[in-house]
């Protein structure tokens, strides 16, 4: 789902936050540190991202193909999102933001499962931010179980049923991408939200990332001319003429 753009500030700003293995390496220690130092990264982001009046922070936190690394670090990463999800909610049920955790959970342990649904259930009321955490997420992955509900309940695979069958059907397409740790790649992350983002990359390590590096990339994205499929002349003239900026959405209206 798209949203015009109301002011000249993101409203869905999208993470892949990499760069905690190599923020570790640095220091020589466990890749593990990393993460943990990510956790505090996060913590951060979301601040800003309330002082901001951001509407919505949806971050890229274990994909589908991160099973494949080494299984002490899978490990690692399942207990700190357990920890976290204890020690986190309390405050960002404060804050009023809602969590949502996006991705496959049936690989997911039972109790991991259940920690997910109730922080999810006791922040279902919150109005402000709106935080998608994407934990065994990939994008393939999203597309499939979305093309699965469509046939499932007997609609047409038309790509407004598949849009609305997505896991981030609550919230609109992202506006803005970032990818932090200087690899210039989606790693399966938002393959069909983010067909109009604006996309902005970092060598930044996710661990370093602060208000400062979100400033930043909120500048880059404010440059850009969100054009979706028109001319710039078109856009000049939907300016002038006192019109929001077109969405993908307006334009499929057309
Ligand atoms: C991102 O950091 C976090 C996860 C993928 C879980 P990485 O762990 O990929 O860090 P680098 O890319 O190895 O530095
Ligand atoms: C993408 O980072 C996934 C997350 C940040 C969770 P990766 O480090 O897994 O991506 P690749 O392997 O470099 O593409
Ligand atoms: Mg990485």
């Amino acid at each position: 789902m798209a949203l015009p753009m109301h002011n000249n500030m993101p409203h869905h700003v999208a993470i892949v936050m990499d760069g905690n293995g190599r923020w570790a390496a640095k220091r020589f220690l466990p890749r593990i540190a990393g993460h943990k130092q990510g956790v505090a990264a996060l913590r951060r982001c979301v601040k800003a991202c309330l002082d901001r009046g951001i509407g919505v922070l949806t971050v890229f936190a274990f994909s589908s193909e991160n099973w494949s690394r080494p299984p002490d670090e899978v490990s690692g990463l399942m207990e700190l999102l357990a920890r976290a999800v204890v020690s986190e909610v309390p405050e960002l049920q404060d804050a009023g933001v809602q969590l949502h955790f996006v991705g496959d959970r049936l690989r997911l342990s039972g109790n991991m499962q259940d920690a997910l649904a109730a922080a999810e259930s006791s922040t279902v009321s919150n109005s402000g931010l709106v935080l998608n955490v994407c934990f065994n997420y990939g994008g393939r992955w999203d597309i499939a179980q979305a093309a699965q509900k469509v046939a499932h309940s007997g609609q047409a695979m038309t790509e407004h049923a598949l849009d609305r069958a997505l896991a981030l059907a609550h919230v609109p397409d992202p506006d803005l991408l970032i990818r932090t740790g200087g690899e210039l790649r989606i790693s399966n992350f938002l393959l069909w939200q983010a067909a109009y983002a604006e996309l902005h990359f970092t060598d930044k390590l996710w661990p370093e990332f602060d208000e400062l590096s979100l400033d930043e990339a909120i500048a880059v994205f404010q440059q850009r001319e969100r054009r979706f499929g028109q001319t710039p002349d078109q856009i000049i003239a939907a300016q002038t003429r006192g019109l929001t900026l077109p969405s993908d959405e307006s334009i499929k209206a057309a």
